[in-house]
């Protein structure tokens, strides 16, 4: 699985987000592996038409009612998400809060993907039976360097310690040898950002990204 995450970066959002999910989806058109792209809330319903899944980028376990402000699940799943990521990096949540938004990811039927910074948190995470766990060191997110060239024995250990739940891993992930290097460790797959979203040519880089999985 190759999970996208447009952030809020300036090519990726309001009309961007068409344009972009665009080509990507021109790219998941030549490969059967899957391609999860994840825009900002408020573009969820522009991506409905491009036959990809679309996953949340953070949600909130609230109830239908007063809950301003928030990201209800409900109205998320309505708005088209198959899944949601939890706990990324730039979005840090509470362990309770984690937890709640799994079970009821599980309830709704959608994939949850609970972003962890260390193998101690996979370990953490991995008790709240999330679909996936995704290893992310924050220190190589939006960088030039990839965690699976960095960190490698970190990976083989997130991947360990995440136990029965899989295990994907991102943070500056660029090309099909980083993707190839991430499986060869454990991995099921990869989040990106940068490395797509900042490229020069998005359906090359979506296609050899896909090649290494
Ligand atoms: O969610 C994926 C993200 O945090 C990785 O970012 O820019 O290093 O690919 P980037």
């Amino acid at each position: 699985m190759l999970i996208i995450n447009y952030k809020a970066y300036e090519k990726a959002i309001g009309n961007n987000s068409e344009n972009i999910t665009e080509k990507i989806r021109n790219s998941a058109s030549e490969t059967d592996k899957k391609i999860v792209v994840s825009p900002q809330t408020a573009d969820l319903a522009r991506l409905n038409g491009f036959e990809l899944e679309v996953f949340a980028q953070h949600t909130d376990p609230v109830e239908k009612g007063s809950h301003t402000g928030s990201n209800q699940l409900k109205a998320l799943e309505d708005a088209g998400i198959t899944g949601t990521l939890i706990n990324h990096s730039e979005k840090r949540l509470e362990d309770k809060v984690i937890e709640k938004t799994v079970k009821k990811c599980g309830k709704e039927g959608l994939t949850s993907v609970v972003c962890a910074q260390s193998p101690e948190e996979c370990r953490k995470y991995s008790e709240f039976n999330p679909d996936y766990i995704a290893f992310e060191p924050p220190e190589l997110i939006g960088s030039d360097t990839a965690v699976s060239t960095a960190e490698p024995d970190l990976i083989e250990e997130a991947v360990k310690a995440s136990g029965d739940i899989p295990t994907l891993t991102g943070a500056g992930i660029k090309s099909k040898k980083d993707v190839e290097k991430s499986i060869e460790l454990g991995c099921k797959g990869v989040l990106v950002a940068s490395g797509v979203i900042k490229s020069e040519n998005v359906e090359k880089e979506v296609r050899e990204l896909c090649e290494g999985l």
